[in-house]
């Protein structure tokens, strides 16, 4: 390619992401939390739960919500409570195991039926301390089934700054096989304006300590678009990760919603990579990690090609839930603790947000319920096509009519060559994400948004798209 040419292209890409970089939802669900109606009575909830183990061959996976983390990184969006006073702690266990013991009672067939995968994320869940998780495993898989050890999967989201081998050990006790460490960046200017002071040592003796106790996969989350992140700083971090060679990494956009959590207003306009400049930062990070030997799965995560993600995309059988991409798919999604999302074939349920409202509800004997939503016959379908165009980049389109719909809306995603419809080996057409198409791949799910499409979100909700 000439100069020229190189240099045209560069503006061509600058200008689609210009174009393309507009809020939109991450899809981890369809309908997206916003749109949730339907389900505010505990009762339905909970015989949606039981029908989704009717079968005796059933799967179920376990999500806990530990919120507490001690100090706030200001970037963050997750729903957590920031306290230094480690006493919540014990009262916080009692009540997820009240919760739980609450479900085996009204759900008997909970304690029958093959767990397949816990999560455990936060928050901080190594907030607590070594003791409290003995304590709430103790409690949870008194009266869990999860048959066959080498099926099982268990996994925690840590803070490598908040945990230490008692944590480590006390996991491998109770089966844990793959840990999750929040590291974001390396670069100590980048640590000091996000309030996350955490030297490469940490997450590098954590890292170590973690394969000599023998977890099978090590995580790193890293995000790009953070303050005074540049190309030359992401070319650092990822050096340090390659370093350290996690199985797994999931590298984020960052979410700016200052609507929502007021401490991403501290961050200066002019220190946020935006827009095309922000995509640099991912492609730049990408290339390395695919010159290390990593596998691209989905939008933002990578892995090694022997790591079960990896496989799972090879295979075609990645999921995404509210966890993000994952390799686990099962009948019923159960989350304990405060604003844990659960979900069945039929429905989506979230606990209450707040702690006292959530303790309120235990107390009363009641279901801690806050919303939920019933999925019509059209959302099953389109939560069908936009799991498919997230994980596999392609969808089947229903009948020519939906077709000629796809055609008129993704008009200019496909005069851009970021979309193609064409027939598929089945005959029908279907949506596909071309390589240059999958940073837009949130835009095109877009196009089966019904909700969305119908009404437009009369606040702003959702990040932007890059
Ligand atoms: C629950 S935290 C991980 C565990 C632990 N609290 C920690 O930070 O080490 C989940 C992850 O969400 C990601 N995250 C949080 N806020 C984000 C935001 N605003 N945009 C993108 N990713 C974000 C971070 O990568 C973080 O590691
Ligand atoms: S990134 Fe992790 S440690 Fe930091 S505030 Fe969010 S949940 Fe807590």
């Amino acid at each position: 390619m000439s100069s020229t040419s190189a240099a045209a292209r560069v503006s061509e890409v600058r200008s689609l992401f210009e174009k393309y970089d507009v809020p939109i939802p991450r899809y981890t669900s369809y309908p997206t939390v916003p749109y949730w109606e339907g389900l505010s009575d505990s009762s339905l909830w909970l015989s949606h739960v039981d029908q989704s183990l009717a079968s005796p061959e059933a799967l179920w996976s376990m999500y806990v919500h530990v919120p507490f983390c001690e100090t706030l990184c200001t970037f963050c969006g997750c729903n957590n409570v920031i306290s230094k006073n480690h006493k919540l702690e014990h009262p916080y266990v009692d009540h997820l195991l009240q919760e739980w013991n609450m479900y085996l009672q009204k759900v008997p067939r909970l304690a029958d039926r093959t767990l397949k995968h816990i999560h455990l994320g936060g928050g901080t869940p190594t907030f607590l301390s070594p003791q409290s998780l003995h304590r709430l495993f103790s409690g949870l898989f008194a009266k869990t089934n999860s048959n066959d050890p080498n099926e099982f999967e268990a996994s925690i989201e840590v803070d490598p700054r908040r945990t230490n081998r008692e944590h480590l050990q006390v996991l491998r006790e109770f089966g844990f096989n793959r840990i999750s460490m929040g590291v974001q960046d390396f670069e100590p200017e980048v640590q000091r304006l996000v309030n996350r002071l955490q030297p490469f040592e940490i997450t590098a003796a954590l890292t170590e300590e973690s394969r000599k106790l023998g977890f099978e996969s090590v995580n790193f989350d890293l995000i790009y678009g953070l303050a005074k992140q540049t190309p030359g700083s992401i070319r650092r971090t990822v050096e340090q990760t390659l370093q350290l060679r996690p199985d797994r990494i999931a590298l984020y956009s960052f979410a700016l919603v200052p609507w929502i959590k007021p401490a991403q207003r501290l961050f200066k306009d002019e220190d946020l990579p935006a827009g095309p400049g922000k995509r640099e930062l991912y492609e730049i990070a990408r290339e390395m990690f695919l010159a290390a030997g990593y596998v691209e799965v989905g939008m933002d995560h990578f892995a090694l090609p022997q790591d079960t993600l990896a496989r799972a995309m090879q295979e075609g059988t990645l999921h995404r839930n509210f966890m993000g991409y994952t390799n686990q798919r099962s009948d019923l999604l159960l989350a304990l603790g405060i604003s844990g999302i659960s979900q069945t074939p039929w429905s989506f349920h979230q606990n209450e947000k707040l702690l006292p409202k959530y303790e309120t509800a235990l107390a009363e004997g009641r279901i801690p319920t806050h919303r939920g939503h019933v999925l019509t016959a059209e959302d099953q379908q389109r939560q069908r096509q936009i799991l498919n165009l997230m994980t596999k980049l392609r969808a089947p389109l229903l009948d020519a009519q939906q077709a000629a719909q796809a055609a008129d809306f993704l008009r200019p995603m496909i005069e851009d060559g970021l979309v193609e419809i064409a027939p598929s080996l089945r005959g029908s057409d279907e949506i596909r994400i071309t390589p240059q198409g999958l940073p837009f791949l949130r835009n095109a799910c877009a196009f089966f948004d019904e909700r969305l499409k119908r009404q437009k979100p009369q606040l702003q909700i959702f990040s932007k798209s890059i």
